[in-house]
């Protein structure tokens, strides 16, 4: 095991000596894929859905696929997702050189160059988004190419949703049409943004419904994060108090990307050899808090005074959900009616500070709300 400074990473798979749990859910996703299913996973943002799929295609997945991996979220219409496809199918092969003229045979409506890299002696593709003229030909030209291959092939897309809102109208209905004869191709769709995705995948009015098999993220076990964390400090010659663990894992009601960023934080406050107690946890707050003031205080400063009352209420009793709708909860934060809060409410979820979980209204961000409850 190659040994990071920090063993809590953020943002990236590094493997599977960092990544805590999700034994089932990994299971669960190769059960789907080896029975030739596509697949759906949704929760929460930052739960670790991403994270997941890395791993399940880095360690679990028997021989015989070939994965890969593209996050549309920056996408706008079937160009950019196209070129992010070329791209990843691209680096995945780099290395075979019969793939790689396989490619440039197959997908001919593209002039992609090779040029090769005198340091990794690997090639590399020289394609801009431009040279993308007709998106759907090359399209079918990837998934033909993919059809090719000896091994499975497995495509995620990641913040799938972002489809429902591309350029073209008939995106679902182009993308299941052409998904639907694969034979040796499968797809694992992620999203955070449940409406989105239930839109996409249980309307039955819309092209993609009754296609996949769902899962969904939950917050990894509060048990099984505490016992990761200890093991990894342990591994470097420290140790952490469980109930520390166990208050931040409340405070971030088990979101993943938080719980990680907190123990990063944690670990560099703990000396070589030493403990980490119970009363880090302030401290360990105030940092992540601090680190992000000046953000804050510019959203802050965007919202009309309807909007602060309202978001200080949520932040007074964060981290339960607010009541919004109750007599008394209007009346204790002097939020006068019923339907102005609804209105101010409305803005924060158009404005992405609030989400809309089936009608419960939670913050996007729970530093925010930890820097408004000190505001
Ligand atoms: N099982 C895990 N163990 C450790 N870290 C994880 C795990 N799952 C996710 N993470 C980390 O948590 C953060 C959020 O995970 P991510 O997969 O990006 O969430 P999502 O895709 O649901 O928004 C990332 O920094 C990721 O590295
Ligand atoms: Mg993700």
């Amino acid at each position: 095991m190659n040994k990071l400074n920090n063993p809590f990473v953020i943002g990236k798979y590094v493997g599977k000596e960092y990544f805590c749990d999700r034994k089932r859910e990994s299971e669960q996703l190769v059960h789907h894929i080896v029975n030739g299913r596509n697949v759906t996973i949704m929760s929460e943002r930052r739960l670790g859905k991403t994270g997941l799929i890395e791993h399940v295609f880095a360690n679990c997945l028997p021989d015989g696929y070939e994965t890969f991996l593209i996050d549309i979220y920056t996408c706008k219409n079937l160009r950019e997702m196209v070129y992010l496809m070329a791209n990843e199918v691209f680096r995945k092969i780099a290395k075979k050189q019969t793939l790689v003229e396989r490619l440039l045979n197959t997908v001919r409506s593209l002039k992609m160059t090779l040029s090769y890299n005198p340091i990794t002696e690997l090639p590399e593709l020289g394609l801009g988004l431009g040279e993308i003229q007709q998106p759907e030909t090359t399209l079918d030209e990837i998934l033909h190419y993919l059809e090719t291959f000896d091994n499975v092939c497995i495509v995620a897309i990641d913040e799938f949703q972002k489809i429902a809102s591309f350029d073209e109208s008939n995106i679902e209905a182009l993308l299941r049409t052409k998904i639907q004869h694969l034979k040796n191709t499968q797809f694992v769709f992620a999203g955070s943004e449940r409406h989105l995705m239930e839109g996409i995948f249980s309307d039955p009015n819309r092209p993609f419904y009754n296609s996949v098999v769902f899962m969904q993220l939950l917050p990894i076990d509060k048990n099984e994060y505490t016992q990761f964390c200890q093991h990894l400090f342990s591994l470097y010659g420290k140790t952490v108090a469980k109930e520390l663990v166990e208050q931040l894992y409340e405070c971030f009601r088990g979101i993943t990307w938080y719980l990680q960023l907190s123990m990063n934080e944690a670990f560099t406050l703990t000396e070589q050899g030493g403990h980490v107690e119970i009363d880090a946890y302030e401290a360990i707050l105030n940092h992540l808090v601090d680190s992000k003031r000046f953000t804050f205080e510019d959203r802050y400063a965007s919202l009309t005074e309807k909007q602060k009352t309202v978001l200080m209420s949520i932040a007074s009793v964060y981290p339960c959900d607010p009541p919004l709708t109750s007599q008394d909860f209007i009346a204790k934060y002097n939020l006068k009616t019923a339907s102005s809060v609804q209105t101010a409410v409305k803005a924060l979820v158009e404005k992405g500070i609030l989400n809309d979980n089936h009608g419960v209204k939670r913050p996007t961000d729970l530093l925010f709300m930890l820097w408004l409850k000190n505001f």
